[in-house]
């Protein structure tokens, strides 16, 4: 963003009156500053702006130009210029006539439909002809996070295998997967774009391991998701469970395509189609919508606004939904790993600071743990309530009861109230946005995570960020091959580094451990 622009939102931030005189000198504001779409019912009036702000950060997002830059996306240009790739996540879920990526990936997806629905029904079975009652999906970051998130928040529509999913080196979380498990009607996922990744790679070997030890034809038992193939069918899966996807889909945006395996197998490929069918119907709202009407492009003004403007260095996301727990960790990568940048695209340092650290935890679980800080500490953290109009239909009393939390929370930390004890009293004029799902199906589900896609991808061209790149993450990745070859030939050479020490103790205490596998 231009600098005189970003002076000029931020100058209209300086004296904006509380939240509580908003509403009283504008009670029309919870009419604009709310929007219906794709079975979301967005409530966005008690958060820190005015008209007037609110007017300029529209015609901010006019001047860059956001519906030309999402044009463009959707065209297939090279919107990942660190890398050189398209940006195709959107094309997964158009109409395959609709552009050239939709036309290139049309039939990866109704391949793994093919092959779940084949899982589902028996007619894909392991060597010994017995279906699968187990898939456990081993992937990580964006070929863990989606999935998982999704086949939680669904579990609902779930009738297929029981599907889990393992992500961490840690070895507990392969240990307790394959707990109580048989390999016989066991199904091993591996998820993985770069078919590279040492965490999803090493568990993979471990999986093969305990599944060679009593099938001999262990490829029957794997899948692979991926972009890289030829990696793939090298390391033993076959040609038939080898399921594909482009390279100019993103990790954290993959859940649209073959990523999706597991949930398909979970739910089935028609109910699945339903999510993509809720994700398509945002991306056509995110084109097609005044930017003032734009549930997306607000949500995003709205973020950006928060921690560029205001300055809040962090967002709380809390799901007023029990089954949508694991959203606020899926956010995480979505939101950090794209926009947790500190340089433009131009080279230049980005104003404002770049995103918010994202965390969560469901409601109303956090009101006992963390929500005192909310109402009286000194940060402000702004938050996302997001709940579901309708409930799951075995307790509507208790729903009754989450929805009145989420109302009650939201108005105290707007409201606040005065006390003549200062302990007692409530400063208010903390931010809250609302989101309501008509309920919680694979369609209106693919909207919400449509909607935050795009706000991820909104909020980085509002940044002037490349929010499709992870450069961040590879420093680290190198580090940990150089310590894991110090720590398994029993000697750290780079004595001049400040971990030097501490690689050494671990080294000598290694050396006293009882050693497993
Ligand atoms: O380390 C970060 C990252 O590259 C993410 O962007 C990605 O989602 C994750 O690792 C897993 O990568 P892959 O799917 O290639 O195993």
């Amino acid at each position: 963003m231009d600098a005189e622009v970003f002076q000029s939102l931020k100058n209209l931030t300086h004296g904006l009156a509380p939240l509580v005189e908003l509403f009283h000198t504008d009670p029309s504001r919870s009419q604009w500053l709310t929007v219906d779409a794709c079975g979301i019912h967005a409530d966005f009036s008690r958060q820190r702006v005015n008209k007037g702000l609110y007017e300029a950060l529209i015609h901010s997002a006019d001047i860059a130009d956001i519906q030309g830059s999402f044009k463009k996306m959707m065209t297939g240009d090279i919107m990942n210029v660190t890398e050189g790739r398209a940006v195709g996540h959107v094309a997964l879920r158009a109409a395959a006539a609709s552009s050239p990526l939709a036309q290139q990936a049309s039939g990866q997806l109704q391949r793994a439909k093919a092959l779940a629905d084949g899982v589902r029904w028996g007619a894909v079975t392991g060597t010994t002809g017995k279906p699968f009652t187990t898939i456990i999906n081993i992937g990580i970051g964006g070929s863990d996070l989606g999935p998982a998130m999704v086949t939680r928040a669904l579990r609902r529509f779930a009738n297929g295998p029981v599907v889990k999913f393992v992500s961490n080196i840690d070895a507990a979380d392969l240990d307790e997967a394959l707990h109580g498990v048989q390999p016989e009607t066991t199904l091993i996922v591996v998820s993985s774009k770069t078919f590279t990744t040492l965490e999803t790679m090493h568990n993979a070997e471990r999986a093969r391991q305990w599944m060679q030890a009593s099938i001999s034809n262990w490829a029957d038992h794997f899948v692979a998701a991926t972009s890289h193939a030829e990696a793939a069918l090298n390391w033993g899966i076959q040609k038939d469970r080898c399921l594909e996807f482009f390279d100019w889909v993103g990790g954290r945006f993959s859940l649209s395509s073959v990523i999706g395996f597991p949930v398909m197998c979970a739910i089935g490929g028609d109910q699945f189609d339903e999510f993509l069918a809720g994700m398509s119907e945002m991306d056509h709202h995110a084109v097609t919508a005044s930017s003032e009407r734009n549930l997306p492009v607000m949500h995003a003004l709205i973020w950006w606004m928060n921690s560029a403007l205001h300055s809040f260095p962090t967002v709380a996301v809390l799901p007023y939904s029990h089954d949508l727990s694991r959203l606020p960790a899926y956010l995480q990568q979505l939101v950090m790993e794209s926009n947790g940048k500190s340089v433009g695209v131009d080279g230049h340092s980005v104003l404002g600071g770049s995103s918010p650290v994202v965390w969560g935890e469901s409601g109303t679980n956090g009101q006992h743990a963390f929500f005192q800080m909310l109402h009286q500490g000194t940060q402000v953290v702004p938050v996302e309530f997001v709940t579901t109009a309708a409930s799951l239909g075995t307790d509507d009393e208790a729903h009754d009861l989450l929805i009145a939390n989420v109302i009650a929370q939201s108005e105290a930390l707007a409201a606040g109230r005065t006390n003549s004890e200062p302990h007692k009293s409530f400063e208010g004029n903390r931010p809250s946005t609302v989101l309501v799902l008509d309920e919680l199906s694979p369609r209106c589900l693919g909207s919400l995570i449509a909607m935050y896609e795009h706000s991820a991808t909104i909020q980085g061209w509002l940044m002037g960020i490349n929010s499709f790149d992870q450069w961040g993450v590879e420093l680290g990745k190198i580090l940990a091959v150089n310590a894991a070859k110090a720590i398994a030939f029993g000697v750290s050479e780079d004595d001049q580094t400040m971990t030097h020490p501490l690689l050494n103790w671990y080294i000598s205490i290694r050396k006293k451990l009882p050693r497993n596998q």
